[in-house]
């Protein structure tokens, strides 16, 4: 099928890259002329594990194309993906301006049957809006939409992964057909007819991912469900680590344990510096305001936002007491990314942290995997070093932010030894608490007796 990927962000790349993988025609299109030329170029403008060989291949096979005119890529194309971002207003509202740019322009240039496909996370009701205005531009060009919603439940730092091995896919649609040239989209992946670049083709086995078919604004409102559901437990498992300092117990104990319950499971029941990324922090906020307009009140999301918010305060409160005065103290950052395996800085705690010691006074080192280009377009004042060793030679304090696993190989004794104090505030728990005591570290966690 000839697709047309609208928005080459991480979203967009992804997609673009997994369909045109698994054999079809894809072209991705962004109107950030600069964007488009490194594509064009060959350089893949995130980082993201597999995502550079998929473009590769696809673009030696002759599967994918870029271009910056929306236009040419909605005239071609029998299905459209929309995966231009959703960014959050002053209000918190998700803005929706590029969707709608968008969907002008398909009205307009589309004829005879196009498949517009909602990919960016959107409030509910998104769907019939897009309908609207699909028919309303399009009325002189006589093209016939069919809409769907499709929400993208990918983890930046295994995506590609994610993608061709999704636990779900979900498709919204309002007609029977629609959901049919949605599972033909699919098909090789749920049928597993492609050779996978992640496993090289020999996947473990699994049996096809359901092939979820629901109403468009059921499918709107699973995205944000999901989403905000995983940031509740984040905050979760955050107030239990201030119940366990408070009262002396271990949270990772007590999330270790709590989470072998199927009921509620392992994953995202993490204490630490809170949660960050494109994703939580906005479509959070962007559901209460939602149900605020649907007349519902959905504290519980709000008190979630609340805590994640007062990670940061708690962290650097920590970080007070040890070091008494932070201005002028030279502090040692390991990991800027808002999660591991990603160069994605976007709303990341690592930053808000790093924006605030600035502001204390105090003279930073950082060091990320691959998030330090980023970083430093941001924040030029930081000295950006060339390895964790560097990071912690001379250190007041070095403090851990992103739980790359790398970090928990690290040489410890030659950090100790090239530190002023062997001081580490560990805002991930990534470190195992008595053996860096017996290193003789001062080191202080989330939630574990100090
Ligand atoms: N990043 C994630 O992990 C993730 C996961 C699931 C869903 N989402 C959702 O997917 C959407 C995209 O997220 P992202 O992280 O890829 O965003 P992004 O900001 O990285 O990418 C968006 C891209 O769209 C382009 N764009 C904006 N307006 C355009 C227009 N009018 N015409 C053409 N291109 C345009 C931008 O130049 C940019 O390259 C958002 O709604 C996000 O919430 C993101």
């Amino acid at each position: 099928m000839q697709i047309s990927i609208i928005g080459c962000g991480y979203v967009g790349l992804v997609t673009g890259g997994c369909l045109a993988a698994v054999g079809h025609h894809v072209t991705c299109v962004d109107n950030d002329a600069e964007r488009i030329r490194a594509l064009q170029a060959g350089h893949i403008p995130i980082y993201e594990p597999h995502l550079d060989h998929v473009i590769a291949a696809a673009r030696a096979a002759g599967r994918m194309d870029y271009s910056t005119d929306v236009a040419v890529a909605a005239r071609s194309a029998d299905a459209i993906f929309i995966c231009v971002g959703t960014p959050p207003l002053e209000n918190g509202d998700a803005d929706l301006s590029s969707i709608d740019a968008v969907a002008r322009i398909i009205a307009t240039e589309a004829r005879g049957t196009k498949l517009v496909i909602e990919k960016s996370t959107v409030p509910v009701r998104t769907g019939e809006q897009l309908r609207r205005a699909l028919e309303i531009y399009g009325r002189a060009g006589g093209a016939k939409f069919q809409v769907a919603s499709n929400p993208e439940f990918l983890r930046e730092g295994s995506s590609v992964h994610d993608f061709l091995h999704p636990d779900r896919i979900v498709v919204g649609v309002d007609e029977p057909a629609t959901a049919e040239r949605m599972r033909e989209i699919y098909r090789p992946i749920l049928d597993r007819t492609f050779t996978c670049p992640v496993h090289n083709g020999a996947c473990p086995s699994a049996s096809p991912p359901p092939f979820v078919v629901t109403t468009i604004n059921s499918s709107e409102l699973i995205k944000h469900a999901s989403n905000s559901f995983l940031a509740l437990k984040i905050s979760y498992a955050n107030v239990l680590a201030d119940l366990c300092e408070r009262l002396g117990a271990d949270v990772e104990e007590v999330t270790r344990a709590v989470g072998m319950d199927p009921r509620i499971g392992p994953l995202f029941l993490r204490a630490g510096i809170g949660f960050g990324g494109f994703c939580f922090p906005k479509d959070i906020q962007a559901f209460y305001r939602l149900a605020e307009r649907a007349g519902i009140d959905f504290v519980l999301l709000k008190e979630a936002e609340q805590i994640n918010k007062q990670r940061i305060d708690h962290f650097l409160e920590k970080a007070r007491r040890a070091l008494w005065v932070l201005k002028g103290k030279q502090v040692g950052l390991l990991g800027l990314a808002f999660k591991p395996h990603t160069d994605d800085i976007r709303f990341a705690p690592a930053l808000e942290i790093l924006r605030r010691l600035l502001a204390e006074g105090a003279s930073l080192r950082a060091y990320d995997p691959q998030a330090m280009n980023k970083t430093q377009a941001q924040f030029p004042t930081v000295n950006y070093c060339r390895d964790a060793y560097d990071v912690a030679s001379g250190a007041d304090a070095v403090l851990l932010l992103t739980e790359w696993p790398e970090f928990r190989d690290l040489d410890w004794v030659r950090i100790r030894d090239s530190m002023l104090r062997p001081l580490v505030l560990d805002g991930r728990n990534l470190l195992n608490p008595a053996a860096m005591r017996q290193l003789g570290f001062e080191y202080h966690s989330i939630g574990r007796p100090d």
